[in-house]
């Protein structure tokens, strides 16, 4: 039997992203206006961990599904994932002037061009997935569409980022305006990720629960870090300004619980996660997962 290695899964599942992605810029886009194609391919090819694909992956081919079906909705989410960190840093929102270890987008190509590449981003994501359903005529395929569009947008992420700026500043020691804040902005595209995964492997209803109750927990423990990695961090290993969540008087675990009380969240989400995993066959890409982002530095 061979042994189950999580770097080495990792890396085939980000080859595969790395090399559509490229395909996908390098394809059809001859009557984009240059600066515009260069400011949405900047930020989408300097990299990133990429977890949102590659969970798209591992979790289509955990449940049996075909890489290949997965594909699109993994790029797509990505893109997506890009979009909202460019707009993320913009100054009307955190104000960064790094992300992946360069300078933000709007940094060089400018404001008005940086939310432009966001959007740019953000369509050509549905154009890539709307394309590939088209041809495939498959249902997981749609329903890993309606997944994403449903937690990309109003629904989920973005209502996460406007409680985020909104309650900037505030003194309120509301845990569920936290809790709130934390599973839109960050869990729903973890969670798009997963199901995405799940749809295009056509996974019965109970392993859809068991998977969403999973990355719901996972999204918890990742933002978690994040304020963690915030103040105890390494900027270049992090690729991005470190001590912005005080700065910019986010609220956050550890503005609430302190260092010691957010990693006590943290471990408490991480074993939510694993435990949503107990009726799910192979789980050890997901499991392995859990346990890197309870003590990740990047
Ligand atoms: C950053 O996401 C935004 C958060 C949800 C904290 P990642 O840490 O996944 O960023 P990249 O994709 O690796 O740059
Ligand atoms: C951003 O959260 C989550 C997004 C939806 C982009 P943060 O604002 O904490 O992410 P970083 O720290 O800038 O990566
Ligand atoms: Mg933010
Ligand atoms: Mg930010
Ligand atoms: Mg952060």
């Amino acid at each position: 039997m061979i042994e189950f290695d999580y770097d080495r899964e990792s890396e085939r599942y980000r080859d595969i992203v790395e090399k559509e992605l490229r395909r996908i810029a390098s394809c059809e886009n001859g009557n984009v206006y240059p600066k515009l194609l260069d400011a949405m391919f900047y930020s989408l090819e300097v990299g990133g961990k990429r977890i949102r694909p590659c969970l798209v992956l591992a979790v289509c081919e955990m449940l049996g599904g075909n890489l290949e079906n997965a594909l699109p909705f993994a790029c797509g989410l990505e893109m997506i994932h890009t979009y909202s960190l460019i707009h993320d840093d913009l100054p009307c929102v955190d104000n960064d002037d790094m992300r992946r270890g360069r300078p933000s987008n709007h940094k060089l190509f400018g404001e008005g061009m940086a939310v432009f590449a966001g959007c740019g981003l953000l369509s050509l994501a549905f154009e890539v997935m709307l394309k590939a359903v088209l041809k495939s005529n498959d249902r997981g395929g749609l329903l890993a569409m309606n997944e994403i569009a449903y937690r990309s947008g109003a629904h989920g992420m973005l209502s996460g980022q406007a409680a985020d700026i909104e309650n900037e500043g505030s003194t309120s020691q509301d845990e569920e305006v936290l809790a709130y804040i934390h599973e839109h902005k960050t869990a729903d595209m973890l969670t798009a990720a997963v199901l995405a995964g799940a749809y295009t492997a056509g996974a019965d209803e109970k392993t859809v629960d068991a998977l969403r109750a999973y990355a719901l927990s996972m999204g918890l423990l990742f933002q978690i870090t994040d304020a963690i990695l915030d103040v105890k961090g390494d900027s270049a290993m992090m690729g991005k300004t470190l001590g912005k969540d005080a700065a910019n008087g986010k609220m956050t675990y550890v503005g609430l619980y302190g260092l010691d009380g957010a990693r006590m969240a943290a471990e408490k989400a991480a074993k939510l996660a694993l435990d949503a995993l107990k009726g799910i066959e192979s789980p050890d890409y997901l499991e392995e997962t859990i346990r890197r982002m309870l003590v990740r530095s990047r």
